[in-house]
């Protein structure tokens, strides 16, 4: 499934949406360039899960955890370098939603059923491409497209 975005307000719009159809624990994997829009998606889930904090950037910290209706892991894996056991990705995973920036960073961690969201930029407009791993995720995406 492909959607289009205009504008920041649309995208987190967008992620609202997502947000509000998420089972816990979930796995959301955001792709795409530096300003792509993976935060601001990002910030629409989290107002969906009724985060009252705002949500920025994590890059410096790698994750960061928010108490809303689940607990909300935003993973921004950008800066890791290389993989120590420190890292428990796994206890994100399962207990709450984890939207993770550049995955491919941990590929090795990862789980094997996620929802894939690629973002491409031209100009201000967003291409968001959703590839659900796994039937959990399919289902997802089948009611999403309702919305
Ligand atoms: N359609 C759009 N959707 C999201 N952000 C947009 C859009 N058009 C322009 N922008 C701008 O792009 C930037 C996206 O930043 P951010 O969400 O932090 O990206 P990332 O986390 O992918 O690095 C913001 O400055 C935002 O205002
Ligand atoms: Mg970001």
């Amino acid at each position: 499934m492909v959607i289009f975005t205009k504008n920041e307000l649309e995208t987190i719009n967008l992620g609202y949406t997502l947000g509000m159809l998420l089972e816990c624990p979930s796995t959301i994997l955001l792709e795409g360039d530096l300003g792509a829009g993976k935060t601001t998606f990002t910030k629409g889930i989290g107002k969906a899960l009724n985060v009252e904090k705002t949500i920025n950037s994590p890059t410096f910290t790698i994750m960061k955890c928010y108490k809303g209706k689940y607990p909300l892991y935003h993973l921004d894996l950008y800066r890791l370098d290389g993989v120590n056991q420190e890292f428990d990705l796994e206890e994100y995973i399962d207990s709450g939603i984890a939207v993770i920036e550049w995955p491919h960073q941990a590929d090795e961690l990862l789980p094997k059923e996620y929802l894939r969201i690629i973002i491409t930029i031209n100009d201000d407009v967003r291409k968001f491409e959703f590839i659900p791993v796994g039937e959990k995720y399919e289902k997802l995406l089948e009611v999403f497209k309702n919305e």
